[in-house]
């Protein structure tokens, strides 16, 4: 069982009749089975709500076990009574290998932040505007804590829950049900006739910080790493193998908004009402959630929660805005990953003040030397930091851009940072923590001006600083071994080819071995590791065992296919990002069209003033200009890279590219609007049409598919019918891209 002992002073587990109980169900009929069932069901909840929740247990573990054991031999008995919402599932269910992964049916996604006040305002303005609301029109919002856990989305099926996935990368988590199951305060069932078939709840796991400073006493006795905290402690029990792990953590859930919802719909059509609903539902809400109409009192609300965040119990990391009225929020829709509808107002970071002990530099993927500075480790809002970024050489001397000094000036110089210092660490959020000032009167007398290395502290090479650039990088290209890292590093990673099981350490250790130098050798890993003369096998080396080293050749043999976009971004190219990677392949569909161009091309003034065609074929698309071309010229020209991609070809089967947007019929159309829009402001009409996949341009040409136009439409429209372009009425839009 999985209860730490508790003062067990009460009955003791002979004074149970556990040998009665088992005779007992086994004369049981189903009926009185399912009966006794249900009943023992109940009973164990509640010991499990005052123990894991309350902290407060009413019966000695030995009495709460001898409950479980007659539970679970009547489930024994009768296997039919093993339902969804089994306790039997709650604890100490089988720990699978690793999570599988839930692919979330309506996205996860993140919001946008604001620090100042006048950012609210422009916030409340925005949303204004973008509805083309008039001065006297009301817009309700609500505001509440952000809560600072990890977001959670809960399924139900008909009331009773099904799955529990965490966010991950937003569209796709992992399955974390057998844990939710033991956080005591989500109920395993929704009450009220009004719960949709299939609804997802959303919100936030959290840690509170009773229960932080227990579990930290708890690891520190143990002789275990302590956790930094609440967030990383949440984060780390909810994605815990064992679910008895899990459950001897004690974590809390706040709902705060949905994700699918079936057919009949949602229970109210504003976000407060859907909130009092989960409420209704039997689901944790935040009482401290308002109606807010303007941002005057959204700011109130902002300094109120403010005020109280020390004594909730909790940490929270700033208050989150919503338009209320549902209907809104699906007219302002979403830019990129963010809801246009919503807003996080952060709490102002936090700042402490240490030694900088050393300056580290690091050597990244394209040999950039970035400094790192080490620090005495220190708390700053509840984080312990030991690592800040200093940038670039520039920036550890006070020099901003421009060569203005950034942090004042000391002595009539700019003031820089030296190893020895004391300084001012500042955290927001996720962000690297910063080193914002020096305290340049406890510098220490024989600190000196850090001098920043001209050699690669990787390889040895020449390290340069191009004209006008801040970064100073390693020439050693192909021959440095810190970049040949971060090359296989980025090629893993979550965005490129998603590798499950190789991270940082992994890459690191494969490297030193020799047995990955290039990406194409991940794909040969596991042939060379049977071959009949394999040296050591990886099952064998440290920190590997049989199933780790299985399940790795598993994810590693599940991305020999991938979408083209994603071979091409993993590459690393400088420059090609992901969203530059998906411009060049749709231009030119696979990774050999555009190999082909880029050795084909020849940048301007080389031996041709303007390049030649094939150069003026890859800087003619949308959103590639001469920097990022140059770039791809030059990796696809290196004979060394040549062969990095034909191995890596020889591996992996590049397939299409992933989908923008869904290919409706205004995907991938060139749209103008013009003229007086009446049902959407013309952000709103922009926005929606870029949803759809389409682009929206601002003039019309031979290219323009549609021009829609409103009323009083002048010269577009006239030139439209000028170039026999394709002219829709406002409804006619709405209708062809499906929104009518
Ligand atoms: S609403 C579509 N409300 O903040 C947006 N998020 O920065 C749905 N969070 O991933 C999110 N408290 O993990 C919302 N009251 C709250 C929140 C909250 C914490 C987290 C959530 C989200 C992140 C975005």
């Amino acid at each position: 069982m999985s209860r730490s002992p508790t003062s067990s002073s009460a009955t003791s587990a002979d004074d149970l009749p556990n040998a009665a109980a088992a005779e007992d169900v086994a004369a049981m009929t189903a009926d009185e089975a399912a009966r006794a069932h249900a009943k023992l069901g109940e009973e164990i909840a509640g010991h499990d709500r005052r123990y894991y929740q309350d902290d407060a247990p009413t019966v000695s573990d030995a009495a709460y076990d001898a409950l479980r054991r007659r539970y679970e031999a009547i489930e024994a008995q009768f296997p039919e009574l093993r339902g969804m919402d089994s306790l039997s599932e709650k604890v100490g269910a089988a720990p699978s290998a690793k999570f599988a992964k839930v692919r979330h049916a309506v996205p996860m996604l993140s919001l946008g932040n604001a620090f100042a006040d006048e950012e609210v305002e422009e916030f409340v303005a925005r949303v204004r505007r973008f509805l083309g609301l008039a001065t006297d029109a009301e817009v309700t919002f609500t505001a509440e804590p952000k809560i600072d856990g990890l977001s959670c989305s809960l399924r139900y099926e008909n009331g009773v829950f099904v799955q529990a996935a965490t966010r991950g990368d937003g569209f796709e988590g992992e399955d974390v049900t057998a844990n939710v199951r033991t956080i005591g305060e989500i109920p395993q069932r929704l009450k009220g006739a009004d719960v949709p078939a299939v609804f997802e709840v959303r919100g936030e796991v959290y840690m509170g910080h009773d229960a932080f400073a227990a579990i930290n006493e708890r690891q520190q006795e143990a002789g275990k790493p302590l956790f930094a905290n609440p967030r990383n402690a949440a984060a780390g029990s909810l994605r815990q193998l064992d679910p008895k792990i899990t459950a001897s953590r004690p974590l809390r859930f706040f709902a705060y908004a949905w994700g699918e919802v079936s057919e009949a719909g949602l229970p109210a059509d504003t976000q407060f009402g859907v909130i009092e609903a989960f409420k209704r539902w039997g689901l944790p809400t935040n009482p401290l959630t308002v109606r807010c109409h303007t941002a005057a009192e959204l700011l109130a609300h902002y300094r109120l929660i403010g005020e109280q965040r020390a004594m909730l119990g909790y940490d929270i990391d700033g208050v989150v805005y919503k338009v209320d009225s549902l209907a809104l929020q699906g007219r302002l829709g979403f830019v990129s990953r963010s809801p246009r509808w919503a807003l996080a107002h952060k709490f102002p970071a936090q700042r402490a003040v240490t030694r900088l002990e050393r300056i580290e530099i690091q050597v990244g993927r394209t040999g950039a030397l970035t400094p790192v500075a080490k620090l005495t480790p220190v708390t700053v809002g509840g984080v312990v930091v030991s690592n800040a970024s200093l940038h670039n050489e520039d920036y550890i001397k006070g020099l901003g851009g421009n060569g203005e000094p950034i942090r004042g000036t000391h002595e009539g110089e700019p003031v820089d940072i030296r190893e020895g210092d004391w300084v001012v660490i500042q955290r927001a959020g996720d962000v690297i923590p910063q080193v914002v000032a020096v305290e340049t009167e406890r510098r220490p007398a024989d600190a000196r001006p850090y001098a920043f290395p001209t050699l690669c502290p990787a390889c040895g090479s020449h390290a340069v600083r191009e004209e006008g650039e801040a970064v100073r990088r390693c020439t050693g290209g192909l021959i440095c071994p810190a970049q040949a890292v971060e090359r296989i590093r980025h090629f893993v990673s979550r965005d490129a080819f998603d590798i499950e099981g190789l991270g940082e350490k992994q890459v690191q250790a494969f490297f030193e071995a020799g047995l990955v130098k290039q990406p194409a050798d991940i794909f040969t890993l596991e042939a060379r590791d049977s071959a009949p003369g394999a040296l050591t096998r990886l099952k064998n080396r440290e920190g590997w065992g049989e199933t780790s080293a299985k399940n790795l050749f598993v994810a590693i043999a599940s991305r020999r296919q991938v979408p083209v976009n994603r071979f091409l971004y993993a590459l690393g190219i400088r420059h090609v990002g992901e969203t530059n990677a998906k411009r060049l392949l749709r231009h030119f569909a696979t990774v050999d069209a555009l190999r082909e161009t880029a050795l084909a091309a020849i940048p301007p003034g080389e031996a041709h003033p303007k390049g030649n065609e094939a150069w003026q074929e890859i800087t003619g698309i949308e959103g590639i200009g001469a920097v990022v071309a140059e770039a791809v010229v030059d990796f696809f020209g290196e004979p060394n890279n040549q062969a990095a991609v034909a191995a890596l070809l020889r591996e992996v089967t590049p397939e299409p590219m992933e989908a923008v947007a869904s290919a409706g019929a205004v995907s991938g159309k060139t749209v103008v609007f013009t003229g007086t829009l009446e049902k959407m402001t013309r952000d709103e009409a922009k926005a929606m049409a870029e949803r759809l996949g389409a682009k929206v341009a601002g003039s019309v040409s031979k290219k323009t598919d549609y021009v829609v136009a409103g009323a009083d439409a002048g010269s577009k429209l006239a030139k439209a019918r000028e170039l026999g372009v394709a002219v829709l009425s406002e409804d006619e839009w709405l209708a062809l891209a499906g929104a009518n």
